[in-house]
């Protein structure tokens, strides 16, 4: 039984036939039948809705589940509620805080289980991102030797995004504050996969010349509590023109969204030439299509 709770639950050969999957202009019926349960213990709107609509296009159909609907750990165990949703569904994902949670769910599904965010990892979005880049570059197979500086919070999307660009060959650039790199086990883990990405903490040298530009929000879900004293800490972390004058003169912005203008981006890159946000969202579909059909095809 193959899971998705990070992008290296694939090798990078398989990585390449998930987006494959992702672009192809027909999907196949791989859900026919069958349900998918989405559980949320998060707000979001473009996994929710890029989720629900590749079920739908799979041939599938959708439950979304909102987290006070079955009690996660409260009325009831967070196995017990994965043994039951085996029961109807063909596949379960689910945005969690705990990424040990999903690892709770993996050990007693009988299906596929997605991540849908947690707070080590977003494997979904960076999917998204790689066929956004792709889209861009001229093709998957063309992103060898591309760069991407991902400038911001060393936090789950950046984990997710190093190691998508990396397995499919980037040079991935990380700039963050002191004190909010991603974790030494988040990059033994990157490594692991093989990608060596560069980390700094000064966004200037980490968009030097770079292809794609991408940041996230300072504080996450679950983090509101830190957001005033993340604003303070990321000082000069700010996605601004002046900053992507640095990067390649053709490099495209990206954002796994929502977005908070004037802090990690100012809103002339978000709303300018360079940005492409709404492809990129646009991607979460089709990225979304791509894994559940390739998880289907290898249960
Ligand atoms: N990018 C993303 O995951 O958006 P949502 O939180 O709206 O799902
Ligand atoms: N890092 C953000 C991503 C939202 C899509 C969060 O976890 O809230």
């Amino acid at each position: 039984m193959r899971h998705l709770l990070d992008v290296d639950d694939l090798s990078p050969a398989e990585l390449r036939q998930v987006l494959a999957f992702g672009a192809a202009p027909v999907a196949p019926r791989a859900l026919e039948g069958h349900g998918m349960a989405l559980l949320f213990e998060k707000p979001s709107a473009r996994t929710r809705n890029s989720m629900e609509m590749a079920v739908v296009q799979l041939g599938g159909h959708p439950v979304t589940i909102r987290p006070d609907e079955v009690g996660l750990d409260t009325r009831e165990t967070v196995e017990d509620v994965t043994r039951t949703l085996c029961c109807y569904h063909a596949a379960i994902g689910a945005r969690v805080f705990e990424h040990a949670k999903l690892e709770r769910m993996v050990a007693v599904s009988s299906v596929p289980v997605v991540n849908l965010l947690s707070d080590d990892a977003h494997p979904l979005q960076a999917l998204a991102d790689v066929l956004t880049l792709a889209d861009e570059l001229g093709g998957v197979d063309d992103l060898a030797g591309r760069s991407i500086a991902y400038v911001g919070d060393g936090n789950n999307v950046a984990r997710s995004l190093a190691l998508a660009a990396g397995m499919v060959g980037m040079d991935v650039r990380i700039a963050t504050p002191a004190g909010y790199e991603l974790s030494a086990a988040d990059l033994e883990r990157i490594r692991a996969a093989g990608v060596e990405p560069r980390c700094t903490h000064d966004p200037t040298e980490a968009v030097e010349g770079a292809d794609a530009v991408y940041t996230d929000v300072w504080a996450s879900m679950g983090q509101e509590a830190e957001a005033s004293a993340r604003r303070e800490a990321f000082a000069g972390f700010t996605v601004d023109a002046a900053l992507m004058v640095g990067a390649a003169e053709k490099a495209v912005f990206l954002h796994c969204l929502p977005a908070h203008r004037g802090e990690e981006v100012s809103s002339e890159v978000l709303e300018g030439p360079q940005s492409r946000v709404w492809p990129q969202a646009a991607n979460r579909m089709h990225a979304a299509r791509g894994a559940l059909a390739w998880l289907m095809e290898h249960r």
